[in-house]
């Protein structure tokens, strides 16, 4: 028998593996099936500020087309503040008393004065742990890249300041200098950063000339940009590292934990091979373990990582050289 249990953010999870925010985890019922299929944890959709924000307007012109003038606005914006945060405390009240495991809350706010009010209330609602889903995509070129990133530690310095439960940051690899930023951020006093969140991205229809959503679930192909900034930065920052984006299957949890993650997100897989497919992965890491005589996971995390390789330059290197060159390269 191996042992799977390991630390994140300072909570005890019987397992790394983890219900990253999704779909499937935005209902009590969700989050059961989760733990019953094996999950070490779970991270609850995102409560999002802006999605309350656009509501808001809709309020706001409802309001104004009956003939109520704006200074009503305090009123909406308690009223609807308060009543989707109420939903939201509901599910983590709810998810709580239904499962064992953690539960972390989740939040996505645009304008950084809304942060701590919104953390501070999921944290009386009972979550184990805040994930910061955090991400401005950098279209106002007014705004110059250091106070962009100087958005990112005011926030989490102002929601470190008021909940006492650990804090996870979740951030994109949008960086101008991205291993720096990992390394100032998890110096931080966050609990874990979470490398990396996936975004909806646009496509074009072209003969309704619609703008339409793509790719809405990852790919394993996509599993390298993370596995590489895991272990390049696991053993250079003070804070535990999740791997999140295209770990698929029971190799891809191997990787992220040998690279040096102490807990690896899943969301993707799940909706493509159901909620059953973390207990296949679970099984995949455990014959892997016992084919390697590793009992528990510090056997082997990190061993991957680029601190402990005996060639540091191959996590570096990005260009092809001549390894594909002509165009026989590739097969
Ligand atoms: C349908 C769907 C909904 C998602 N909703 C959220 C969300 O509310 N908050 C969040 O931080 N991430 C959300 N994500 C992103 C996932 O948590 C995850 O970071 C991303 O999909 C990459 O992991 P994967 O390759 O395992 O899917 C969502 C992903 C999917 C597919």
């Amino acid at each position: 028998m191996v042992d799977l249990s390991t630390k994140y953010m300072g909570l005890s999870l019987k397992n790394p593996l983890i219900a990253g925010s999704s779909g499937l985890t935005g209902s009590a019922k969700g989050v059961k099936d989760l733990e019953e299929s094996g999950a070490g944890a779970v991270v609850l959709k995102s409560v999002f500020e802006e999605e309350i924000v656009y509501e808001m307007d809709d309020v706001l012109k409802e309001a104004a087309s009956q003939g109520l003038n704006m200074d009503q606005f305090d009123y909406y914006d308690y009223e609807l503040k308060g009543k989707k945060l109420d939903q939201y405390a509901a599910l983590i009240k709810e998810s709580k008393q239904a499962v064992s495991i953690p539960v972390m809350a989740s939040i996505n706010c645009t304008y950084s004065h809304e942060w701590t009010y919104y953390a501070k209330s999921l944290e009386a609602a009972g979550a184990d742990g805040l994930e910061l889903n955090m991400f401005f995509l950098p279209t106002d070129l007014s705004r110059d890249p250091e106070e962009m990133e100087r958005a990112y530690f005011e926030i989490v310095d102002k929601v470190r300041k008021e909940v006492s439960i650990p804090v996870a940051l979740k951030i994109s690899y949008y960086f101008s200098c991205l291993g720096s930023m990992i390394q100032k951020l998890s110096k931080r006093g966050v609990s874990a950063l979470v490398l990396f969140n996936r975004f909806y991205s646009p496509d074009f229809d072209i003969e309704k000339l619609q703008v339409v959503p793509t790719n809405v679930l990852s790919t394993p192909g996509e599993l390298p940009i993370s596995l590489r900034w895991i272990a390049l930065m696991s053993q250079k920052v003070d804070c535990d590292l999740a791997a999140s984006t295209g770990v698929h299957d029971g190799k891809a949890l191997v990787k992220q934990l040998l690279a040096g993650a102490k807990a690896v997100q899943v969301a993707s897989t799940l909706y493509r091979n159901g909620k059953g497919h973390i207990g296949t992965m679970l099984s995949e890491l455990e014959a892997w373990m016992n084919r390697h005589g590793y009992g528990k996971l510090d056997d082997f995390r990190g061993k991957m990582s680029q601190q402990k390789s005996e060639n540091p330059a191959v996590y570096e290197r990005v260009q092809f050289m001549k390894y594909f060159g002509g165009e026989k390269g590739v097969s």
